[in-house]
């Protein structure tokens, strides 16, 4: 069985500021794009890395991954979506069984969560961490609160969202198709018809959005709190 990483990393990454790019950034002395891939190439269940970028990136993306042993990357496409169908496209060929689609803005996506995702996809098409929502959720409308919500039943997506390779092409195809835009692969795959089972994420595997979410991840770094390949 073939499993290929598909690692988008196309964004302009415009909440975190600061000039560079986020996933071009130095995390722990080491770019994010970086950590992310190696999360997945010494994953041993992984058997490929493949990195969707944007054009203009090259010359940051070349200095982040030197050295490891990646194909040539993908050109990404405007909203993540559409870098997820040139990935998976680049694929087609190829026809993988398993694809792991993950953000570069999560590079300390512990080897536990990959692992609970792979599992997850011997009795389902597709698969996805999750984390239970602690905080009491507000509606608010014009700075007062208009309701709260029930936590029930909800739970916060991260990646890497795990699907059969067939599947979620056959489902981004359909979409961009049909001009159909979801927020994540999962969602698609929902759409789409097909069954999405749920697994334990990891506050480790937390998206780096603004730049305060590079010193949390710093944090995290220091305490290590799963253990990583
Ligand atoms: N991404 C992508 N192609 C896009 C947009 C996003 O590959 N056209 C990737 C990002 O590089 C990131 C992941 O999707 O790894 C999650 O997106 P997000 O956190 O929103 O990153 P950015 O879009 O770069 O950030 P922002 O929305 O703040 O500009
Ligand atoms: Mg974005």
């Amino acid at each position: 069985m073939t499993t290929i990483a598909l690692i988008v990393a196309a964004g302009k990454g415009e909440r975190a500021g600061g000039g560079v790019p986020k996933q071009y950034r130095p995390l722990g002395g080491l770019p994010v794009l970086r950590r992310a891939v190696l999360a997945f190439s010494r994953h041993p269940r992984i058997d490929a890395v493949r990195v969707m970028i944007a054009e203009e990136h090259r010359a940051l993306y070349d200095a982040a991954v030197a050295g490891l042993d990646l194909g040539a990357p993908v050109i990404g496409g405007a909203e993540r979506q559409a870098s997820v169908l040139n990935g998976l496209e680049s694929l087609a060929d190829a026809a993988p069984e398993i694809v792991l689609i993950h953000d570069a803005a999560r590079p300390l996506v512990p080897a536990g969560v990959i692992d609970r995702v792979l599992d997850a996809l011997d009795a389902a098409p597709a698969a996805l961490p999750v984390l239970a929502v602690a905080d009491t959720l507000k509606r608010g409308e014009g700075g007062l609160a208009a309701g709260t919500v029930s936590r029930d039943g909800l739970w916060r997506a991260q990646t890497p969202q795990g699907m059969r390779f067939d599947a979620v092409l056959d489902a981004h195809r359909r979409a961009a198709a049909e001009g159909v835009t979801m927020t994540d692969d999962a969602a698609l795959m929902e759409w789409a018809g097909h069954a999405v089972a749920l697994v334990a994420g990891s506050e480790d595997a937390m998206k780096i959005t603004t730049a305060q979410d590079f010193a949390l991840a710093d944090r995290l770094l220091a305490g290590a709190l799963e253990t990583r390949v």
